[in-house]
């Protein structure tokens, strides 16, 4: 097999600006740059200082302008509702502007913040751009997070408006946003001056009177006005989105991304790494509220001039394990970009792979996967059902974009099971001990990459410099820390093993069990808590919390139990997936007071283990062996 990938790896090191320099060339700028890359300006330099630019033009008029208003931008296709609907780049920009002539009129502009909180409606991706085409900086919330979370980000990022719907659609289930967004609307501190809402027919919801407008009203009068917006010229460093994700707190992370660094590095891996061409149909199976969304839903296949899928459904039950492979045929996608667990779910109710060759899969090329360890057996499984070569790759919410990949577009590299490849250009990738040193192949140990990160990662956490300092820059000096623990052998190839720190995947989701640790605290009974991952065969790992009651309690445990699921799917929300309490007499700790997680990890996954040496109370391990055997765990 031959691949260019060294060749352009190589080039990368040699000349990291020119190269960024050349990938920067396929995007239309208002301003080109003074320095390609600062090393003094932002926290560790920031990259095409001086320029200016649109994202939304970039993603949506410079296709228009092009050729491309008449090709198909962005398809909705709902599994739940049974619906689809299709916009031109034409379209697209029509809707995008008439959105972006609301806020105005609202009176947000360049540098305001719009929260967007959305179900997988075409709105979502409009509001998105509405957003980049006035320079405003929207903060996408998750759907299957609960009004806490969401005031929470509120009071973050202090938004003008709020951008939602009166419901989501889950399998069997509607999901009514409102009572959620008027909950955090009340709770914040910061006060929201408007919310825009979308009435979905399945189910609507009262507008509150001088603060709630109605979305497609507004939008329909700014279209019959025939209102015009033009992309407001951003600076190529000012912030494109905040997006929140887990911390090792109760308190989430909001990683800034830019709007020039974001494009360049977006565009560059549709061709290279995706092996994506223009024109093209390119389909991200995960949810705007996620980093994947941000960047391969919405952003990097349209500024490619792709078409893109925007899909309300799961891979199983919507109706049937087929569905995948119904979208992929109905609208000729070329790649499909989901997670492992996907695949899980898919196999665990379709085996032998047999909804497969019921539909025309011609079109089809690649699949990528990413978000958690992708395991060797559902990779094998996909390649020996797909007959196509399925791509592991490994990136984080930070990085907006892979890490490591198999370059597919410069070639595909030979396969190693359990292996996300090599480091794409722009990462310098290596393994660290804990002192900083490096290791040898082989050995594991702290993955970190070598500053300055490449355009498009985070330049810093929203105003939040000094957490950001502190929580990825000091521990190895010179190094961005991954937080993730991994290998590089001796071909180069790394191999993600586990966090280093409190943040479990659950079914391609990123949750901290420290937020989760903060809700069980809240619970009258609780004196002591702790949450940990445990394996699943289906979504990776599963949250399993350890409580000690308070000494006094004399009620059911069965019932506490409920009560503490219930707080954790009002506090956080259902996508925290906390299902499972154990009562303990005591939390297993080391003499100097350090809850011994990693331990408990080991017993609750039937794993050996040693008896930590500074442990202070040997004798509780055992009660807690017994205690998750009752309960038909480990
Ligand atoms: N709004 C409201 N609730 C939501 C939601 C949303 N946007 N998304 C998920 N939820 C709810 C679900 O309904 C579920 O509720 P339940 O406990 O009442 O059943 C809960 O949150 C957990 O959701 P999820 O983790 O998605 O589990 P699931 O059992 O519904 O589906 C999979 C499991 C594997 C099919 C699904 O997670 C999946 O397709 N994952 C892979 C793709 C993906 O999204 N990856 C993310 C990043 S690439
Ligand atoms: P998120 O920020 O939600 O994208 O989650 C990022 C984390 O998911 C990473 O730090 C890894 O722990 C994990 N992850 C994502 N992709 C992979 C992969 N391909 N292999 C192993 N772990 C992965």
């Amino acid at each position: 097999m031959s691949s260019r990938y060294f060749d352009v790896y190589a080039e990368w090191k040699r000349d990291p600006e020119g190269f960024w320099a050349n990938a920067a060339a396929d995007l239309d700028w208002f301003k080109t740059w003074d320095k390609v890359f600062d090393p003094d300006a932002g926290v560790y330099g920031r990259w095409f200082v001086g320029a200016e630019c649109n994202t939304c033009y970039n993603a949506v008029d410079r296709h228009v302008e092009s050729g491309r208003a008449k090709q198909t931008a962005l398809i909705y296709d709902s599994a739940i509702t049974g619906s689809q609907q299709s916009f031109t780049y034409a379209e697209l920009k029509a809707q995008v502007v008439a959105l972006a002539s609301v806020l105005q009129n609202q009176g947000v502009r360049k540098g305001d913040r719009v929260i967007i909180y959305m179900p997988m409606v075409p709105e979502a991706v409009f509001a998105m751009l509405a957003c980049a085409r006035l320079g405003a900086v929207h903060s996408v919330v998750f759907g299957g997070f609960a009004a806490r979370e969401l005031a929470t980000r509120i009071d973050d990022s202090r938004p003008d408006v709020i951008i939602s719907a009166s419901c989501g659609l889950e399998p069997g289930r509607v999901v009514a946003y409102k009572p959620l967004l008027d909950d955090a609307v009340d709770m914040a501190k910061h006060k929201v001056r408007h919310c825009l809402i979308l009435q979905r027919p399945q189910q609507t919801c009262e507008l509150i009177e001088g603060r709630d407008l109605d979305y497609a009203d507004q939008v329909a009068r700014e279209r019959a006005a025939g209102a015009n917006v033009d992309c407001v010229p951003v600076a190529a460093t000012d912030p494109l989105y905040v997006l929140y994700t887990s911390g090792t707190t109760g308190q989430p992370k909001g990683v800034v991304r830019d709007n020039g660094g974001h494009m360049v590095m977006l565009k560059w891996t549709m061709q290279n790494e995706f092996g994506i061409a223009p024109g093209e149909v390119f389909w991200a199976a995960s949810d705007v509220g996620w980093v994947v969304g941000h960047s391969y839903i919405v952003y990097a296949p349209l500024l490619h001039g792709c078409t893109t899928i925007l899909f309300e459904g799961k891979p199983v039950g919507t109706p049937d394990a087929g569905t995948f492979w119904r979208v992929i045929e109905q609208h000729g996608v070329a790649a499909l970009f989901t997670a492992p667990t996907a695949f899980r779910a898919i196999r665990k109710e379709d085996p032998d792979g047999e909804f497969i060759p019921k539909y025309d899969l011609s079109k089809f090329r690649t699949l990528f996967l990413a978000g958690e360890r992708a395991d060797p057996d559902t990779i094998k499984w996909a390649e020996l059902h797909l007959k196509r070569p399925v791509i592991d790759h490994w990136w984080q919410t930070e990085t907006g974009a892979p890490i490591s990949q198999n370059p597919i577009g410069l070639g595909q590299l030979p396969v190693k099971y359990g292996s996300p490849c090599v480091p794409m250009p722009g990462y310098d990738v290596q393994v660290l001990d804990d002192a900083g040193h490096p290791v040898p192949n082989g050995t594991l140990g702290n993955v970190v990459v070598k500053l300055p990160l490449p355009p498009g990662c985070l330049p810093t956490l929203w105003n939040a410099d000094e957490r950001f300092y502190n929580a990825y820059l000091a521990e190895f000096p010179g190094y961005y820390k991954t937080a993730d623990a991994g290998v590089i052998d001796d071909d180069g190839y790394l191999f993600i093993m586990a966090r280093t720190d409190d943040i479990i995947n659950v079914a391609g989701h990123r949750l901290s069990t420290g937020g989760m640790e903060e809700v069980l605290a809240e619970h009258p009974d609780v004196a002591e808590c702790a949450v940990i991952g445990v394996a699943d065969v289906m979504k990776g790992q599963l949250p399993l919390g350890f409580v000690v009651l308070n000494g006094k309690v004399s009620r059911e445990f069965a019932v506490i139990e409920k009560e503490i699921v219930k707080l954790v799917r009002d506090r956080i929300g259902p996508v925290a997936a906390l299902k499972t309490v154990v009562s303990i007499k005591r939390l297993p700790k080391t003499r100097s007071g350090k809850i011994l997680r990693a331990t408990m990890q080991k017993i609750a996954d039937s794993e050996e283990w040693k008896m930590p040496a500074t442990i202070d109370d040997p004798v509780i391990l055992d009660e807690i062996t017994v205690a998750l055997k009752e309960r038909g765990i480990g």
